[in-house]
């Protein structure tokens, strides 16, 4: 079996990962993108495509896709769950990450402090953020200090997720759930940097929450340790509602306030960006391991395990 991905999110990460354990590779990369991945060397995997979706009709038999953010962004949720992609982690899990009630419910399930929800407006009584549906990477929402100043702001017509604003630090953490070695790891924290809720000046009251890149962060180990219970937490929950385990890396997003609160405001069910800033490896995985070992290489470490097993299937989901 090959390891493939498209080119774009952490697909350096994923591809020269895969080629640290010895496998084939493929890139899937669109013509304007070669040059840049060319220089790193991944020249040899590139299979070119105008557009990531020509990969639905491409033969991928011999190929263990790895989903990664803008894997789910372009080819979509619905075509992915219809594909028979041979996909690496539970496929399942993007229609739960994408539906804003399944999302919550799993995250409750699995016993998460989650931020307070309200189902109106006029129910509101802390400052707020207003999510649009739909919306993504955090354009078109808008916070607001008090229900007056929220009703003010929505407009009748559009449906919207209300939480309540936890004003803290952003905290977000990636997991590796191993099946071959039946352990959760936890694999390294960063801090997404937004632009423009992060920056020190800004002129109006409608911050954008766009991605601009990620940061290093080590927990205090005390932290860290109620991180860890949490990541497991996430998969039994998911298993319990579910029957199906999360095989592979998956992130939770969250904001710790001032008293020490972890609010979980989200979760990514696959390889997150926030990775690529623990190449070679992050702490963690470097006292796990021994070695160099950053998320493309621990998922096809992974990955030769569970071949050599003869139990690849269980971790490409649902079966
Ligand atoms: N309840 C909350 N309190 C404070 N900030 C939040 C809250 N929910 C989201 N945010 C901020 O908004 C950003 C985008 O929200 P998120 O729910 O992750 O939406 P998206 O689906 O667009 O990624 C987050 O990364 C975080 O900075
Ligand atoms: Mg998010």
């Amino acid at each position: 079996m090959k390891i493939g991905t498209i080119a774009s999110h952490s697909a350096l990460n994923i591809v020269s990962g895969a080629k640290a354990e010895g496998f084939d590779t493929v890139l899937y990369c669109q013509p304007k993108r070669r040059e840049f991945y060319e220089s790193f060397g991944l020249g040899k995997s590139i299979v070119e495509v105008e557009s990531f979706d020509e990969i639905l009709d491409l033969d991928t038999e011999d190929v263990i896709m790895i989903p990664h953010g803008s894997f789910v962004a372009y080819i979509g949720a619905d075509k992915i769950l219809k594909s028979d992609l041979n996909l690496y982690g539970n496929k399942e899990l993007l229609k739960w990450e994408e539906d804003r009630e399944l999302k919550s419910r799993l995250m409750k399930e699995s016993g998460l402090r989650v931020p307070k929800e309200f189902d109106s407006a006029d129910d509101i009584d802390t400052p707020v953020i207003v999510k649009t549906y739909g919306a993504a990477g955090g354009e078109g929402y808008f916070i607001a200090k008090d229900k007056e100043e929220a009703i003010s702001k929505m407009d009748p017509d559009e449906k919207y997720g209300i939480q309540q604003y936890v004003v803290g630090t952003k905290v977000f953490v990636t997991y590796f759930n191993s099946l071959s070695k039946e352990r959760i790891e936890v694999f390294g924290a960063d801090i997404r940097y937004e632009t423009d809720a992060d920056a020190n000046l800004r002129f109006d009251e409608k911050p954008s929450f766009v991605v601009i890149g990620n940061l290093p962060l080590v927990l205090r180990e005390s932290t860290l340790v109620r991180y860890f219970n949490m990541g497991k937490n996430f998969v039994r929950g998911f298993e319990k509602l579910n029957g199906e385990t999360i095989p592979g890396p998956f992130c939770i997003e969250t904001i710790i306030d001032r008293e020490q609160n972890i609010y979980t405001f989200e979760f990514s069910g696959r390889i997150v960006a926030g990775t690529n800033i623990w190449i070679p490896h992050s702490p963690y995985s470097y006292l796990q391991f021994g070695e160099k070992m950053w998320m493309g290489k621990r998922i096809a470490r992974e990955l030769k395990e569970l071949i050599e097993d003869d139990a690849l299937e269980d971790a490409l989901l649902p079966k």
